[in-house]
């Protein structure tokens, strides 16, 4: 027999945000450009980043335990910023927190990739874990059957992302190690027009990816296309809070390890500088 509890809760509550570390904060702007009018509240596991080299099954553990946590604390809708516990552990999620809304990044990425590609070729650069889970190949192929999908594992930079190590040539040469083979094919291999990606971390390497990729490669960041989603969502559920409400809250963000490590990667994320004082010290 069909559950069927009903969802009761405040507009006035936080949308709860949560990614492994600090990447999920590209969608956290998105989100806040999209809605300022809508509190935020931020959970970053760095405790236990990285996620995209660990199993299935120990992150589906973790990102229930940090999504408790959001929980706890009152949220009238949940984001997972973070593609590698979307793609691990979304269905779980939804079915742990019925009839909580719970939104991934994986949908809204593959469906700004179809929309932008022209060949139906695309690349997705992500995590091991998500790479491995085949998330985005089956989101694209289900939008676009005749999709060719090439997905390639970029784990080193996330933990360069954590460093702020963005630019340069540590970054390119990374980049051109990841990406050459796919980009510089034989002539008769089909080259990619659209590269997604597939990780919240990765939009910080948008500049040096495109230097590498050429011009001409559309390049698709999920934070935007995640946004109109939950901006979707909260009008379908009638949550959104009131665009007339006095202020325009400031987020609230929660990390589990190292509030200066934080403080200091976020700010390149946000595109502000962060306090020490916004951040919060939470054990899961
Ligand atoms: N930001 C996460 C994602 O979008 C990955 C970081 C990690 O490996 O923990 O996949």
């Amino acid at each position: 027999m069909p559950v069927t509890r009903s969802l009761s809760v405040s507009p006035a509550l936080p949308i709860g945000l949560f990614d492994s570390g600090i990447g999920g904060l590209t969608v956290l702007r998105a989100i806040s450009h999209r809605l300022p009018q809508e509190k935020l509240l931020y959970l970053g596991d760095t405790a236990r980043l990285p996620y995209g080299t660990k199993s299935r099954d120990t992150i589906i553990r973790y990102t229930l335990k940090a999504a408790q946590k959001l929980v706890d604390e009152g949220i009238k809708m949940l984001v997972i910023a973070c593609n590698t516990a979307t793609s691990a552990a979304l269905p779980t999620l939804r079915e742990h927190f019925f009839p909580l809304p719970v939104l991934g990044v994986v949908e809204p990425g593959a469906q700004a990739a179809v929309a932008a590609t022209r060949n139906r070729c695309i690349a997705v650069i992500a995590t091991e874990a998500t790479i491995t889970d085949g998330a985005y190949q089956q989101a694209i192929t289900r939008l676009c059957p005749q999709a060719t999908v090439l997905g390639r594992a970029c784990s080193l930079f996330v933990p360069m992302a954590e460093e702020g190590w963005i630019d340069g040539p540590l970054a390119e040469g990374a980049a051109h190690r990841y990406l050459d083979d796919i980009f510089t094919p034989a002539v008769t291999a089909p080259r990619p027009d659209t590269l997604v990606l597939g990780c919240t971390h990765f939009p910080l390497f948008k500049k040096v990816l495109q230097r590498v990729i050429g011009p001409q490669v559309h390049i698709v960041d999920s934070a935007e296309t995640t946004a109109l989603a939950v901006d979707g969502e909260l009008q379908r559920l009638n949550l959104l809070r009131p665009a007339d409400a006095a202020e325009e809250p400031a987020p609230r963000f929660m990390t589990t390890d190292n509030q200066q490590r934080f403080v200091r990667t976020a700010s390149l994320f946000l595109g502000r500088t962060l306090h020490h004082g916004e951040v919060e010290l939470v054990n899961l």
